[in-house]
């Protein structure tokens, strides 16, 4: 077994999912986590540039790389060079709708062609020193049977996780989540982990997932972006309270230290307004304060905004 049951995982987040941002989600309890996903041409030509994506702290319990690829060379090449690391499981990117990945036949684009995504995903499978999961869209919104065509491909291949997003590829990230294809995911292959994943923000939206398709592993995405504590609330949603001014600010000022230590103050700073933008966000604090908060450039700005945050939000008591 890789996931416990009743697993919660942070999905693979692409500009978010580093080291620090796990950091963060995994103070607020989350124990399975996975990089940002890494191309697989990319680890091939730029590995320098590139191998930061695969940076593990080493107080990481558990941690996923997920690959994204489309040429079988590639991806061999890539998976070789994953393998010198360690993981607790490889991911292949078969949901990723952006145009450009799309553009290449890799993501959920591939997920479109049968014999071309199975084909890499064997490539995958086989020179993986590690476990291999795929992370797909469901193909479909009516019709279950070209998901579970491809996840049958998927598994006759050695997949032992799949993690079905309930949208198709035109969807991106929002809109309703067509959980009955997930269920059918779940009913075909008892003998897989399948993990539900899509529109997960709240207790409510959680067990509404984990009721209609069965699943009792979710991925949160979205719904974790700026809240980590949301992994604490759903593993105990009756002793959840609001974090404290005190935690949030902590949380915020690890982060941006852990992405300073990595990328230098100007890339840290700028690559983190994104994320401090995601903090502010549902806290009741007004455009002013984020106005300032995205003008970040260094330790000071960042001090002098969490100083204001903590003065005017809504906290829990200390
Ligand atoms: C900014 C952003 C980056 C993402 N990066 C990845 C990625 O690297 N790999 C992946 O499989 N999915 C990626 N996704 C998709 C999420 O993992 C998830 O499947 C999707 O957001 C649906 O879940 P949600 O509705 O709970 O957010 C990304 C989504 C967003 C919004």
């Amino acid at each position: 077994m890789i996931y416990a049951p009743d697993a919660l995982i942070l999905a693979p987040l692409s500009g978010f999912t580093d080291a620090p941002y796990r950091r963060s989600a995994r103070r607020c309890g989350c124990r399975y986590a996975f990089t940002e996903m890494v191309d697989a041409a990319s680890l091939t030509f730029a590995f320098d540039r590139s191998k930061d994506l695969l940076l593990r702290y080493d107080d990481e319990e558990f941690l996923g790389v997920q690959l994204l690829g489309g040429q079988t060379d590639h991806i061999r090449e890539a998976v070789e060079k994953i393998n010198r690391f360690n993981f607790d499981i490889l991911d292949f990117n078969l949901g990723c709708p952006v145009p450009k990945v799309a553009k290449k036949c890799a993501g959920a684009e591939l997920g479109l062609h049968y014999d071309e995504a199975v084909r890499c995903f064997d490539t995958v499978a086989k020179y993986s020193k590690f476990p291999v999961s795929a992370k797909l869209r469901i193909l479909d919104t009516e019709d279950p049977e070209p998901t579970l065509k491809l996840c049958r491909g998927l598994v006759d291949c050695g997949a032992q996780v799949l993690t079905v997003h309930g949208r198709v590829k035109k969807a991106f990230y929002s809109g309703p989540v067509y959980f009955d294809i997930i269920k059918a995911v779940r009913e075909e292959f008892p003998e897989i982990e399948v993990i539900a994943n899509g529109g997960v923000n709240s207790v409510a939206s959680y067990n509404e997932i984990k009721l209609r398709t069965g699943c009792s592993r979710v991925m949160l995405a979205t719904g974790a972006m700026g809240n980590p504590w949301l992994f604490r609330q759903l593993q105990a949603p009756e002793s959840f309270s609001l974090p404290s001014a005190s935690e949030w600010r902590s949380i915020i000022e690890e982060q941006a230290a852990g992405m300073v230590e990595l990328y230098g103050d100007e890339c840290a700073y700028r690559h983190g307004r994104k994320i401090f933008h995601d903090y502010l966000k549902g806290r009741g604090f007004n455009g002013s304060l984020r106005a300032i908060a995205s003008g970040t450039a260094n330790a000071a700005d960042l001090s002098n905004w969490l100083d204001m945050a903590v003065k005017s939000g809504v906290w829990a008591d200390e």
